[in-house]
């Protein structure tokens, strides 16, 4: 891992330990997107004809069927996590007496879709209570909130906040004992822990692209189990969801017969040719490999936050977490305490009422001892400056 580094310039100046709101993009990949951008800035469509257009996502489509290990024709490209869930949400569009299950810690595009269904439908939100008492939370206490008329879990395989990792196969055996679809939001998870949602039994899993997978903002990738996709009737339609877009034709031709459906409109075809060499360059350097390392660093990081006094709402268990560790230090303002971290160039995130630290493939270990320091540091400060008071 260590060699990857000379990717990423910028690690020579600071320690970037907040992967969990943006990642780095590594050469190579900006290399890809600006190389695609030039060449059509340059040359329009003399370079770029109507087949090559509609062959564009084919890259990335290709890289995210081995990161998922599905076939190709079940994923579509989106520009966002949230405009994928978004469709799929008002497609299902459940009414009372359904419920949906997400948790009261997720991040809000898993929540706000099926709040602003319930609207039109009656449908009952339900959030299971996590941020009370983040650290027994786990699969079993999704259970208590399933039940025979849940139509949806749509929930965060990492948790944005937190950091729990939740365990898919289990919630997708919860959600089908139910005859519930498991939905699953892999933004925090896609590029830094192995997925497999033929293993697990997934319904739908999106991810965003500029997190883990190391990619610029603009696409996400969207898997639709292949029963889902054949009766997916997007609601958002255009002419790149009919069977052959540059048919072109003003009369209803139907829908592409694959996942391709639910890619509508002309999105950044930059953003997706970076996503095909962020997806490749991830998994060249192996998710099983990276989930380790990330781990490892991570797990240092804890003992030492744990020696500073802090409180960790990062699940202890290896097999509960990933690479984002959030601390609250008793006695201050966490997010106070994050604010003044990264003044001293350690980049870190204010959240949950703490400091979230979130370690990947191209940080090392001198990385984790800087940030231990500097929480350290900040920490005696903030303690002196309240005695002077
Ligand atoms: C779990 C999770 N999902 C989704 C997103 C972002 O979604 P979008 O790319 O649609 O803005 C984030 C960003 O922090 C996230 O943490």
């Amino acid at each position: 891992m260590q060699d990857t580094r000379r990717d990423f310039p910028v690690l020579s100046e600071l320690t970037y330990l907040t992967t969990a709101s943006v990642g780095l993009v590594p050469r190579p990949v900006l290399a890809a997107a600006q190389e695609f951008e030039r060449d059509l800035a340059d040359r329009g469509t003399t370079g770029f004809d109507e087949a090559t257009e509609l062959a564009v996502y084919d890259t990335a489509r290709n890289a995210a069927a081995r990161l998922l290990n599905a076939p190709a024709h079940t994923i579509a490209l989106a520009s966002s996590m949230t405009e994928a869930l978004c469709q799929v949400a008002w497609w299902l569009k459940p009414s009372a007496p359904a419920n949906v299950v997400s948790t009261d810690v997720d991040f809000p595009s898993n929540t706000y879709p099926w709040f602003r269904i319930a609207e039109e439908t009656g449908l009952d939100v339900r959030l299971v209570p996590v941020a009370d008492d983040p650290l027994g939370f786990d699969v079993d206490r999704v259970a208590r909130y399933v039940d025979h008329n849940t139509a949806a879990i749509s929930i965060s395989h990492v948790q944005f906040g937190t950091g729990h990792r939740l365990d898919l196969r289990a919630l997708a055996d919860l959600a089908h004992a139910h005859d519930a679809l498991l939905i699953v939001d892999a933004t925090q998870s896609a590029g830094q822990v192995p997925l497999d949602v033929a293993a697990d039994d997934v319904d739908v899993l999106i991810t965003g692209s500029y997190k883990w997978l190391c990619s610029t903002f603009g696409a996400a990738l969207c898997y639709l189990r292949p029963e889902l996709w054949e009766r997916f009737n997007p609601p958002l339609v255009g002419w790149r969801s009919a069977p052959d877009a540059y048919a072109l034709h003003a009369h209803w031709q139907g829908l592409a017969p694959d996942a391709r459906r639910m890619e509508f409109s002309t999105m950044s075809y930059t953003a997706t040719v970076a996503l095909g060499a962020a997806v490749d360059y991830v998994l060249a350097l192996d998710p099983e490999t990276i989930r380790k390392h990330n781990l490892a660093l991570t797990r240092r990081l804890m003992t030492g936050l744990t020696g500073l006094g802090a409180e960790l709402i990062t699940p202890d268990r290896d097999e509960l977490r990933a690479g984002t560790v959030t601390a609250r230090f008793p006695g201050h303002n966490g997010e106070a305490v994050a604010a003044e971290i990264i003044e001293r160039g350690v980049i870190v995130s204010p959240r949950a009422g703490g400091t979230r630290y979130s370690a990947h493939f191209y940080n090392t270990e001198d990385d984790i001892d800087t940030a231990l320091n500097t929480t350290a540091d900040v920490l005696a400060a903030m303690r002196a400056m309240r005695a002077t008071r």
